[in-house]
């Protein structure tokens, strides 16, 4: 299984932070925040990763990670995508890396306290399709929301002032090859982006998706307040469990 870092977009919610840097690289109380993602992906055993990012200081991203020897990588691969096309715009820009393989893709600005390996199992034994994991919150309607009946999700809507259920689609998400297709299929939503939960639903109507619950805390890191939780939470509990080589 390969892995996918999603590091673009504009950050535009944390501007005037973003204004002259990319967002994975603000700091997370001791670490770059693309630090986190990484180390998700190593720590459920995916070695061959590709980063996409965009926007400004893409270069930085080569001269922070260089060829990934700090996370006992041998090679990091690098993309870069134009414009802010939505989360789906960028995941199509990988395509020839996947080369037909199942990926986990994980958003750049996403951050746990555990890890996925027990997921990335379970998705290796459904031999096909889709997984998302979900994490109950307090504020789902910042987040793709799932409708459930018992283990089966019916339906996901992106940010819904009503939403159907308390649980989040964190930015962790396992796809085979057929994702691509599915995204070549997609138009722009309303905020005019390719977006990843239209990508899910396809999914789901194919009757091709499952979901895990994670344990452990979990958080994204886009904006203002939840930048500093973010920092919080690893400085007083760690993130990832795992000691980094520096
Ligand atoms: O954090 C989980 C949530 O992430 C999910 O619950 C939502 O379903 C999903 O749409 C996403 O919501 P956000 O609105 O928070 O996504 P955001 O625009 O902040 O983008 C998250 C990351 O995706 C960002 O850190 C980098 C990457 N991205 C985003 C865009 C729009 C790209 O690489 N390219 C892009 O064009």
């Amino acid at each position: 299984m390969k892995g996918v870092v999603l590091a673009g977009g504009l950050g535009t919610r944390l501007l005037p932070l973003t204004a002259v840097t990319n967002k994975h690289l603000l700091p997370v109380y001791n670490q770059p925040m693309v630090y986190y993602p990484i180390q998700t992906l190593v720590n459920a055993g995916i070695t061959d990763i590709m980063i996409v990012t965009g926007g400004n200081s893409a270069g930085d991203f080569l001269r922070l990670l260089k060829n990934g020897k700090a996370f006992g990588l041998k090679h990091i691969n690098y993309t870069y995508q134009e414009g802010e096309g939505g989360i789906a715009a960028a995941l199509a820009l990988v395509e020839d890396f996947a080369d037909g393989e199942p990926i986990c893709v994980i958003l750049g600005d996403n951050i746990i306290e555990g890890n996925i390996s027990q997921a990335i199992r379970a998705y290796r034994h459904q031999g096909g399709g889709a997984k998302i994991i979900l994490k109950q919150v307090h504020d789902p309607q910042r987040f793709g929301v799932p409708e459930l009946e018992g283990r089966r999700v019916l339906r996901i809507e992106e940010k819904p002032s009503a939403p159907k259920s308390d649980y989040a689609v964190i930015g962790i998400y396992m796809y085979d090859a057929e994702v691509f297709k599915i995204i070549h299929t997609l138009k722009p939503s309303g905020r005019g982006e390719l977006e990843i939960t239209d990508v899910n639903n396809a999914y789901i109507e194919r009757d091709e998706m499952t979901w895990d619950e994670l344990s452990g805390w979990w958080t994204d890191a886009g904006t203002f307040e939840s930048l500093l939780h973010a920092s919080n939470l690893v400085a007083e509990t760690g993130a990832n469990k795992m000691e980094m080589t520096r």
